[in-house]
């Protein structure tokens, strides 16, 4: 598999953009992020759009549940003016669009599957599509929905994808093995030294999320973490500008 990157800009540069949008990529770029983390889920008519809720109402002027609106209806909201008049907008994206984006940055996604009320197995073979259509770009898919796990691993084994959690398993070795996956994605408030070390030990990428203060990260890099993501690129790059060895 490929390098995971040290720091990877939480929902783009969430800090400083209006999070999920391309200009949050595009900050995260700028500030030498070399991926984002971003949430991908179904429009009503099946498309891939980057939004973290289920419904509308906190990252747009429309309402209601995403997977009920159509993409020319989700197309044609606001996605930035809630968070800064400068960003008034901008738009939701595409998946299609944020493959380009990131291409053309030369960056890299974790790309976490979000049904929010879709359907699990059509989402991930819409990803899958498209995916296979962006084959250079480092891409490690996640997802909290075991469905959406299990349909990745299933029909995209080759697509690298990240066991994504708020609490580790006591048995959890075993549980990633027999999912296939590639990474731990874990909360980094349940994490102990103990049981970092004890995933370092066995060869797992740790992900921690989400990670906005300086010294918490330096902890975690100790630790062994592989890499934290945080809604602050910009703070967390130029204090750590590499993973400490
Ligand atoms: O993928 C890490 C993190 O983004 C998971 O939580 O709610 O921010 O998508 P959330
Ligand atoms: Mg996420």
């Amino acid at each position: 598999m490929f390098k995971i990157p040290h720091i990877i800009a939480h929902r783009g540069a969430s800090i400083e953009a209006p999070e999920n949008t391309i200009a949050a990529f595009r900050v995260a770029g700028a500030r030498n992020a070399k991926w984002v983390e971003c949430d991908v889920t179904l429009s009503a008519d099946n498309k891939c759009v980057l939004i973290h809720d289920e419904t509308l109402e906190r990252t747009t002027n429309g309402t209601g549940p995403i997977h009920q609106s159509d993409l020319a209806t989700l197309r044609g909201l606001d996605a930035g003016a809630w968070f800064s008049d400068i960003y008034k907008g901008e738009r939701i994206p595409t998946l299609t669009d944020t493959l380009e984006t990131l291409y053309f940055m030369e960056m890299g996604a974790n790309l976490e599957i979000k049904p929010s009320g879709c359907d699990p197995v059509r989402l991930c073979h819409e990803v899958i599509a498209e995916l296979k259509r962006a084959k250079d770009l480092p891409i490690l898919i996640s997802s909290f929905d075991d469905i959406a796990v299990a349909e990745m691993r299933k029909h995209a084994p080759e697509i690298p994808c990240g066991w994504l959690l708020e609490t580790l398993p006591k048995n959890w070795k075993a549980e990633y093995d027999r999912l296939g996956a590639s990474a731990i994605h874990i909360d980094h408030a349940a994490l102990t030294p103990v049981s970092a070390a004890e995933i370092v030990k066995a060869g797992v990428p740790l992900v921690c999320y989400t990670i906005n203060e300086v010294d918490r990260a330096r902890e975690l890099f100790a630790w062994g973490v592989t890499s934290v993501i945080t809604d602050d690129p910009a703070k967390l790059i130029t204090a750590i500008p590499h993973r400490p060895l």
